[in-house]
Protein backbone atom coordinates (compact mmCIF):
# COMPACT_ATOMS: atom_id res chain seq x y z
CA UNK A 1 0.00 0.00 0.00
CA UNK A 2 1.27 2.99 -0.98
CA UNK A 3 -0.35 5.92 1.20
CA UNK A 4 2.05 9.24 1.87
CA UNK A 5 2.18 10.37 5.83
CA UNK A 6 0.27 13.67 4.52
CA UNK A 7 -2.80 11.40 3.15
CA UNK A 8 -2.40 9.55 6.26
CA UNK A 9 -2.84 12.42 8.37
CA UNK A 10 -5.92 14.25 6.49
CA UNK A 11 -7.37 10.69 6.33
CA UNK A 12 -8.24 11.12 10.25
CA UNK A 13 -10.13 15.09 9.68
CA UNK A 14 -12.18 13.07 6.62
CA UNK A 15 -13.15 10.52 9.16
CA UNK A 16 -14.51 13.03 11.11
CA UNK A 17 -16.06 15.10 7.75
CA UNK A 18 -17.67 11.50 6.64
CA UNK A 19 -19.25 11.03 10.49
CA UNK A 20 -20.81 14.16 10.03
CA UNK A 21 -22.09 13.70 6.77
CA UNK A 22 -23.74 9.88 8.26
CA UNK A 23 -25.35 11.83 11.02
CA UNK A 24 -27.30 14.02 8.70
CA UNK A 25 -28.46 12.42 5.23
CA UNK A 26 -30.43 14.47 3.15
CA UNK A 27 -31.82 12.84 -0.28
CA UNK A 28 -32.02 13.79 -4.01
CA UNK A 29 -31.80 17.35 -4.68
CA UNK A 30 -32.41 18.34 -0.98
CA UNK A 31 -28.82 19.01 0.12
CA UNK A 32 -28.88 22.54 1.84
CA UNK A 33 -26.53 21.32 5.04
CA UNK A 34 -24.67 18.71 3.02
CA UNK A 35 -23.92 20.95 -0.33
CA UNK A 36 -23.47 23.93 2.31
CA UNK A 37 -20.66 22.12 4.36
CA UNK A 38 -18.68 20.48 1.26
CA UNK A 39 -18.36 23.82 -0.59
CA UNK A 40 -17.27 25.98 2.64
CA UNK A 41 -14.30 22.99 2.63
CA UNK A 42 -13.57 23.60 -0.48
CA UNK A 43 -13.21 27.73 -0.30
CA UNK A 44 -11.45 26.73 3.31
CA UNK A 45 -9.20 24.40 1.08
CA UNK A 46 -8.32 27.49 -1.05
CA UNK A 47 -9.33 25.80 -4.23
CA UNK A 48 -9.53 28.63 -7.11
CA UNK A 49 -13.19 28.49 -7.95
CA UNK A 50 -15.93 27.31 -5.93
CA UNK A 51 -19.29 27.27 -7.48
CA UNK A 52 -22.99 25.83 -6.16
CA UNK A 53 -26.36 25.41 -7.76
CA UNK A 54 -24.97 23.70 -10.49
CA UNK A 55 -27.61 21.11 -11.48
CA UNK A 56 -29.63 22.49 -8.53
CA UNK A 57 -28.08 21.79 -5.70
CA UNK A 58 -24.87 20.38 -6.93
CA UNK A 59 -20.82 21.70 -6.04
CA UNK A 60 -17.97 22.76 -8.55
CA UNK A 61 -14.53 23.34 -7.86
CA UNK A 62 -11.73 24.29 -9.33
CA UNK A 63 -7.74 23.82 -8.54
CA UNK A 64 -5.18 24.90 -10.91
CA UNK A 65 -2.03 22.65 -10.51
CA UNK A 66 1.47 24.68 -10.21
CA UNK A 67 3.39 23.85 -13.30
CA UNK A 68 3.15 24.49 -16.85
CA UNK A 69 1.30 22.34 -19.06
CA UNK A 70 -1.04 22.36 -21.84
CA UNK A 71 -4.36 23.38 -19.63
CA UNK A 72 -5.93 20.19 -19.47
CA UNK A 73 -8.97 19.74 -17.30
CA UNK A 74 -10.13 17.01 -15.58
CA UNK A 75 -13.00 15.66 -13.65
CA UNK A 76 -13.14 13.79 -10.28
CA UNK A 77 -17.02 13.05 -9.22
CA UNK A 78 -18.39 12.35 -5.62
CA UNK A 79 -22.40 12.00 -5.13
CA UNK A 80 -23.52 13.16 -2.30
CA UNK A 81 -27.13 11.83 -1.34
CA UNK A 82 -28.26 9.50 1.52
CA UNK A 83 -31.44 6.70 0.69
CA UNK A 84 -35.01 6.28 2.52
CA UNK A 85 -34.04 4.05 4.76
CA UNK A 86 -34.05 3.51 8.48
CA UNK A 87 -30.47 2.98 9.68
CA UNK A 88 -30.14 -0.16 12.58
CA UNK A 89 -26.18 -0.06 13.05
CA UNK A 90 -26.62 1.49 16.31
CA UNK A 91 -23.33 3.16 15.68
CA UNK A 92 -22.23 6.71 17.57
CA UNK A 93 -22.36 7.97 14.43
CA UNK A 94 -25.75 6.49 12.92
CA UNK A 95 -28.17 8.59 11.03
CA UNK A 96 -29.74 11.46 13.60
CA UNK A 97 -32.73 11.63 10.86
CA UNK A 98 -35.38 8.49 11.01
CA UNK A 99 -35.87 7.48 7.29
CA UNK A 100 -32.88 8.71 5.89
CA UNK A 101 -29.46 6.97 6.22
CA UNK A 102 -26.19 6.86 3.95
CA UNK A 103 -26.68 3.36 2.96
CA UNK A 104 -24.94 3.67 -0.27
CA UNK A 105 -21.57 5.56 1.07
CA UNK A 106 -21.94 8.64 -0.53
CA UNK A 107 -20.70 10.18 2.78
CA UNK A 108 -17.41 8.38 2.60
CA UNK A 109 -17.52 8.83 -0.96
CA UNK A 110 -17.64 12.83 -0.30
CA UNK A 111 -15.19 12.65 2.15
CA UNK A 112 -12.39 11.02 -0.09
CA UNK A 113 -13.24 13.48 -2.53
CA UNK A 114 -12.94 16.58 0.03
CA UNK A 115 -9.52 15.05 1.24
CA UNK A 116 -8.04 15.05 -1.96
CA UNK A 117 -9.16 18.55 -2.89
CA UNK A 118 -6.99 19.50 0.38
CA UNK A 119 -3.99 17.89 -0.50
CA UNK A 120 -4.23 18.59 -4.35
CA UNK A 121 -5.11 23.04 -3.18
CA UNK A 122 -1.97 22.10 -0.90
CA UNK A 123 0.55 20.25 -3.15
CA UNK A 124 -0.52 21.90 -6.42
CA UNK A 125 2.25 19.01 -7.79
CA UNK A 126 0.11 18.87 -11.64
CA UNK A 127 -0.43 20.97 -14.57
CA UNK A 128 -3.91 22.00 -16.07
CA UNK A 129 -6.93 21.89 -13.72
CA UNK A 130 -8.76 19.23 -11.52
CA UNK A 131 -12.61 19.66 -11.45
CA UNK A 132 -14.18 18.48 -8.49
CA UNK A 133 -17.52 17.75 -8.83
CA UNK A 134 -20.06 16.90 -6.07
CA UNK A 135 -23.26 15.25 -7.65
CA UNK A 136 -26.84 15.86 -5.95
CA UNK A 137 -29.32 13.19 -6.75
CA UNK A 138 -27.81 10.24 -7.82
CA UNK A 139 -30.34 7.61 -6.18
CA UNK A 140 -32.69 8.10 -8.59
CA UNK A 141 -32.96 11.22 -9.51
CA UNK A 142 -31.12 11.79 -12.59
CA UNK A 143 -29.05 14.56 -10.80
CA UNK A 144 -25.80 13.85 -12.91
CA UNK A 145 -27.95 14.60 -15.91
CA UNK A 146 -29.22 17.96 -14.43
CA UNK A 147 -25.42 18.83 -13.84
CA UNK A 148 -24.79 18.31 -17.69
CA UNK A 149 -28.26 20.24 -18.66
CA UNK A 150 -27.11 23.02 -16.42
CA UNK A 151 -23.63 23.09 -18.56
CA UNK A 152 -21.27 22.05 -16.39
CA UNK A 153 -18.71 20.64 -18.76
CA UNK A 154 -18.36 23.24 -20.87
CA UNK A 155 -18.40 26.10 -18.25
CA UNK A 156 -15.29 24.29 -16.57
CA UNK A 157 -13.83 22.91 -19.78
CA UNK A 158 -14.59 19.00 -18.52
CA UNK A 159 -11.86 17.01 -20.88
CA UNK A 160 -12.19 13.59 -18.86
CA UNK A 161 -14.46 12.92 -16.08
CA UNK A 162 -14.02 9.93 -13.47
CA UNK A 163 -15.95 8.22 -10.80
CA UNK A 164 -15.47 5.96 -8.11
CA UNK A 165 -18.20 3.84 -5.80
CA UNK A 166 -17.52 1.85 -2.74
CA UNK A 167 -18.82 -2.21 -2.74
CA UNK A 168 -18.41 -5.56 -0.99
CA UNK A 169 -14.61 -6.12 -2.77
CA UNK A 170 -11.79 -6.71 0.03
CA UNK A 171 -10.78 -3.22 1.69
CA UNK A 172 -7.38 -2.25 -0.33
CA UNK A 173 -8.59 -3.21 -3.97
CA UNK A 174 -9.89 -2.06 -7.21
CA UNK A 175 -11.74 -3.33 -9.92
CA UNK A 176 -11.38 -1.23 -13.35
CA UNK A 177 -12.97 -2.60 -16.33
CA UNK A 178 -13.38 -1.06 -20.03
CA UNK A 179 -16.46 -1.25 -21.84
CA UNK A 180 -19.87 -1.93 -19.93
CA UNK A 181 -19.83 -2.02 -16.43
CA UNK A 182 -23.76 -1.26 -14.79
CA UNK A 183 -26.67 -1.59 -17.05
CA UNK A 184 -29.50 1.14 -18.08
CA UNK A 185 -32.13 1.18 -16.14
CA UNK A 186 -35.46 1.75 -18.13
CA UNK A 187 -39.17 1.59 -17.03
CA UNK A 188 -42.32 0.02 -18.47
CA UNK A 189 -45.87 0.77 -18.00
CA UNK A 190 -48.44 -1.62 -19.78
CA UNK A 191 -52.43 -0.37 -19.20
CA UNK A 192 -54.32 -3.32 -20.46
CA UNK A 193 -58.33 -2.02 -21.54
CA UNK A 194 -60.86 -5.17 -21.96
CA UNK A 195 -64.42 -5.18 -21.19
CA UNK A 196 -65.68 -5.36 -17.67
CA UNK A 197 -68.33 -7.38 -17.17
CA UNK A 198 -70.42 -10.07 -14.18
CA UNK A 199 -67.97 -12.59 -13.02
CA UNK A 200 -70.71 -15.01 -13.78
CA UNK A 201 -70.81 -13.91 -17.46
CA UNK A 202 -67.22 -13.68 -19.04
CA UNK A 203 -68.43 -14.78 -22.14
CA UNK A 204 -69.40 -10.87 -22.71
CA UNK A 205 -66.62 -9.29 -21.27
CA UNK A 206 -62.93 -9.48 -22.79
CA UNK A 207 -61.22 -10.29 -19.53
CA UNK A 208 -58.40 -8.02 -18.52
CA UNK A 209 -56.88 -10.36 -15.72
CA UNK A 210 -56.33 -13.02 -18.05
CA UNK A 211 -54.54 -11.20 -21.03
CA UNK A 212 -52.62 -8.87 -18.19
CA UNK A 213 -51.18 -13.11 -16.56
CA UNK A 214 -50.47 -14.01 -20.03
CA UNK A 215 -48.67 -11.01 -20.57
CA UNK A 216 -46.50 -11.58 -18.17
CA UNK A 217 -45.65 -15.05 -18.90
CA UNK A 218 -45.04 -13.91 -22.72
CA UNK A 219 -42.72 -10.98 -22.00
CA UNK A 220 -40.09 -13.45 -20.74
CA UNK A 221 -39.80 -15.24 -23.61
CA UNK A 222 -38.20 -12.05 -24.82
CA UNK A 223 -35.05 -12.29 -22.54
CA UNK A 224 -34.69 -15.90 -23.42
CA UNK A 225 -35.90 -16.08 -26.62
CA UNK A 226 -34.97 -13.14 -28.73
CA UNK A 227 -32.01 -11.87 -26.53
CA UNK A 228 -28.82 -13.40 -27.93
CA UNK A 229 -28.35 -15.73 -25.15
CA UNK A 230 -24.45 -14.23 -24.61
CA UNK A 231 -25.82 -11.26 -23.90
CA UNK A 232 -27.54 -9.84 -21.16
CA UNK A 233 -31.15 -8.62 -20.19
CA UNK A 234 -33.36 -8.64 -17.66
CA UNK A 235 -37.08 -7.78 -17.53
CA UNK A 236 -38.91 -7.56 -14.51
CA UNK A 237 -42.59 -6.77 -13.75
CA UNK A 238 -43.35 -5.14 -10.01
CA UNK A 239 -46.50 -3.77 -10.41
CA UNK A 240 -49.75 -5.89 -11.31
CA UNK A 241 -52.58 -3.98 -10.37
CA UNK A 242 -56.76 -4.86 -11.19
CA UNK A 243 -60.27 -4.70 -10.19
CA UNK A 244 -61.75 -5.16 -6.75
CA UNK A 245 -64.27 -7.39 -6.43
CA UNK A 246 -64.63 -10.96 -6.78
CA UNK A 247 -68.05 -11.21 -8.90
CA UNK A 248 -66.18 -8.49 -11.27
CA UNK A 249 -64.32 -8.57 -14.71
CA UNK A 250 -62.57 -5.09 -14.56
CA UNK A 251 -62.47 -3.06 -17.49
CA UNK A 252 -58.57 -2.18 -16.93
CA UNK A 253 -55.48 -3.72 -15.60
CA UNK A 254 -52.55 -1.65 -14.99
CA UNK A 255 -48.60 -3.30 -14.99
CA UNK A 256 -45.25 -1.76 -14.03
CA UNK A 257 -42.10 -3.10 -14.66
CA UNK A 258 -38.14 -2.69 -15.15
CA UNK A 259 -35.70 -3.76 -17.99
CA UNK A 260 -32.09 -3.84 -17.53
CA UNK A 261 -29.81 -4.39 -20.76
CA UNK A 262 -25.96 -3.76 -20.96
CA UNK A 263 -25.95 -2.47 -24.53
CA UNK A 264 -27.74 -0.17 -27.34
CA UNK A 265 -28.59 -3.25 -29.56
CA UNK A 266 -29.72 -5.10 -27.04
CA UNK A 267 -32.15 -2.27 -25.52
CA UNK A 268 -33.56 -1.29 -28.75
CA UNK A 269 -34.38 -4.97 -29.79
CA UNK A 270 -35.93 -6.07 -26.17
CA UNK A 271 -38.11 -2.20 -26.84
CA UNK A 272 -39.17 -3.56 -29.69
CA UNK A 273 -40.12 -7.01 -29.22
CA UNK A 274 -41.77 -6.45 -25.50
CA UNK A 275 -44.41 -3.76 -27.27
CA UNK A 276 -44.99 -6.33 -29.96
CA UNK A 277 -45.90 -8.91 -27.49
CA UNK A 278 -47.65 -6.95 -25.13
CA UNK A 279 -49.97 -5.51 -28.30
CA UNK A 280 -50.49 -8.85 -29.60
CA UNK A 281 -51.13 -10.83 -26.60
CA UNK A 282 -53.63 -8.46 -25.71
CA UNK A 283 -55.71 -8.30 -28.50
CA UNK A 284 -55.74 -12.16 -28.74
CA UNK A 285 -57.95 -11.50 -25.58
CA UNK A 286 -60.33 -9.38 -27.13
CA UNK A 287 -58.27 -6.31 -24.83
CA UNK A 288 -55.95 -3.57 -26.20
CA UNK A 289 -52.93 -2.81 -24.92
CA UNK A 290 -51.25 0.66 -24.36
CA UNK A 291 -47.23 0.30 -23.96
CA UNK A 292 -44.86 2.79 -22.75
CA UNK A 293 -40.94 2.60 -22.32
CA UNK A 294 -39.60 5.41 -20.68
CA UNK A 295 -35.85 5.22 -21.10
CA UNK A 296 -34.36 5.81 -17.17
CA UNK A 297 -30.37 5.73 -16.42
CA UNK A 298 -28.39 4.55 -19.82
CA UNK A 299 -25.69 2.36 -19.12
CA UNK A 300 -22.28 2.69 -17.74
CA UNK A 301 -19.76 2.28 -20.52
CA UNK A 302 -16.13 3.43 -19.31
CA UNK A 303 -14.08 4.32 -22.17
CA UNK A 304 -10.86 1.83 -22.54
CA UNK A 305 -8.37 4.65 -22.75
CA UNK A 306 -9.24 6.19 -19.39
CA UNK A 307 -9.44 2.87 -17.64
CA UNK A 308 -5.97 2.67 -18.39
CA UNK A 309 -5.29 5.16 -16.99
CA UNK A 310 -7.59 5.29 -13.95
CA UNK A 311 -6.00 1.19 -13.89
CA UNK A 312 -2.43 2.65 -13.62
CA UNK A 313 -3.64 4.81 -10.56
CA UNK A 314 -4.97 2.51 -8.79
CA UNK A 315 -2.54 -0.21 -8.94
CA UNK A 316 0.24 3.02 -7.82
CA UNK A 317 -2.02 2.76 -4.75
CA UNK A 318 -2.60 -0.64 -4.23
CA UNK A 319 -0.22 -3.09 -6.06
CA UNK A 320 -1.10 -4.26 -9.75
CA UNK A 321 -2.17 -7.14 -8.13
CA UNK A 322 -5.22 -5.80 -5.86
CA UNK A 323 -6.59 -3.46 -9.52
CA UNK A 324 -9.35 -6.22 -10.77
CA UNK A 325 -9.70 -6.02 -13.79
CA UNK A 326 -12.13 -8.89 -15.09
CA UNK A 327 -14.96 -8.29 -13.06
CA UNK A 328 -18.38 -8.66 -14.43
CA UNK A 329 -20.96 -5.61 -15.07
CA UNK A 330 -23.55 -5.10 -12.98
CA UNK A 331 -27.37 -4.87 -13.82
CA UNK A 332 -27.75 -2.45 -11.40
CA UNK A 333 -27.72 1.15 -12.20
CA UNK A 334 -25.71 3.88 -12.14
CA UNK A 335 -26.38 8.32 -13.42
CA UNK A 336 -22.58 8.36 -13.77
CA UNK A 337 -23.51 7.08 -17.27
CA UNK A 338 -25.07 10.45 -17.91
CA UNK A 339 -21.08 12.01 -17.67
CA UNK A 340 -19.67 9.08 -19.92
CA UNK A 341 -21.90 9.56 -22.29
CA UNK A 342 -21.26 13.70 -22.37
CA UNK A 343 -17.32 12.68 -21.76
CA UNK A 344 -14.25 10.08 -22.19
CA UNK A 345 -13.98 9.17 -18.49
CA UNK A 346 -14.17 6.02 -16.10
CA UNK A 347 -15.81 5.08 -12.85
CA UNK A 348 -14.33 2.66 -11.06
CA UNK A 349 -14.96 0.50 -8.20
CA UNK A 350 -13.18 0.50 -4.51
CA UNK A 351 -13.19 -2.65 -2.56
CA UNK A 352 -14.59 -1.81 1.41
CA UNK A 353 -15.19 -5.53 2.47
CA UNK A 354 -17.88 -5.41 5.41
CA UNK A 355 -20.83 -7.97 5.83
CA UNK A 356 -23.55 -5.65 4.54
CA UNK A 357 -24.15 -4.35 0.85
CA UNK A 358 -25.15 -1.19 0.04
CA UNK A 359 -28.60 -0.16 0.47
CA UNK A 360 -28.35 -2.63 3.49
CA UNK A 361 -30.00 -0.94 7.29
CA UNK A 362 -26.92 -1.73 8.53
CA UNK A 363 -24.55 -0.69 5.79
CA UNK A 364 -21.84 1.60 6.88
CA UNK A 365 -19.05 2.81 4.98
CA UNK A 366 -15.66 1.46 5.85
CA UNK A 367 -13.35 4.31 7.31
CA UNK A 368 -10.21 2.33 6.62
CA UNK A 369 -10.28 3.23 3.04
CA UNK A 370 -10.48 6.57 2.99
CA UNK A 371 -6.50 7.29 2.73
CA UNK A 372 -6.59 4.81 -0.54
CA UNK A 373 -9.43 6.83 -1.89
CA UNK A 374 -7.90 9.95 -1.40
CA UNK A 375 -4.79 8.56 -2.60
CA UNK A 376 -6.73 6.83 -5.84
CA UNK A 377 -7.74 10.79 -6.72
CA UNK A 378 -4.21 12.57 -5.92
CA UNK A 379 -2.74 9.81 -8.18
CA UNK A 380 -5.35 10.27 -11.12
CA UNK A 381 -4.89 14.03 -11.06
CA UNK A 382 -0.73 13.80 -10.84
CA UNK A 383 -0.79 11.00 -13.71
CA UNK A 384 -3.15 12.67 -16.10
CA UNK A 385 -1.93 15.94 -15.19
CA UNK A 386 1.59 15.12 -15.51
CA UNK A 387 3.53 18.18 -17.06
NI1 LIG B 1 -24.36 4.76 -4.63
Amino acid sequence: MSISNRIADLAHEATEWRRDFHQHPELLFDLPRTSAIVAEKLRAFGCDEVVTGIGRSGVVALIHGSQAGTGKVIGLRSDMDALPLTEITGLAHASRVPGMMHACGHDGHMAMLLGAAKYLAETRNFAGTAALVFQPAEEGGGGAREMIADGMMERFGIQEIYGMHNGIDPAGTFSVRGGPTSAAADRIHILVEGKGGHGAMPHLAADTILAAAQIVIAIQSVVSRNVDPLEAAVVSIGSLNAGHANNVIPHTAELRGTVRTLTKDVQALVEARLREVVEKTAETFGAKATFTYIYGCPMVVNHATEAEHAALAAAAIVGVDNVRRDKPPTMGAEDFSFMLEARPGCMVGIGQGGAFGVHHPAYDFNDEIIPIGISYWAKLVEIRLAA
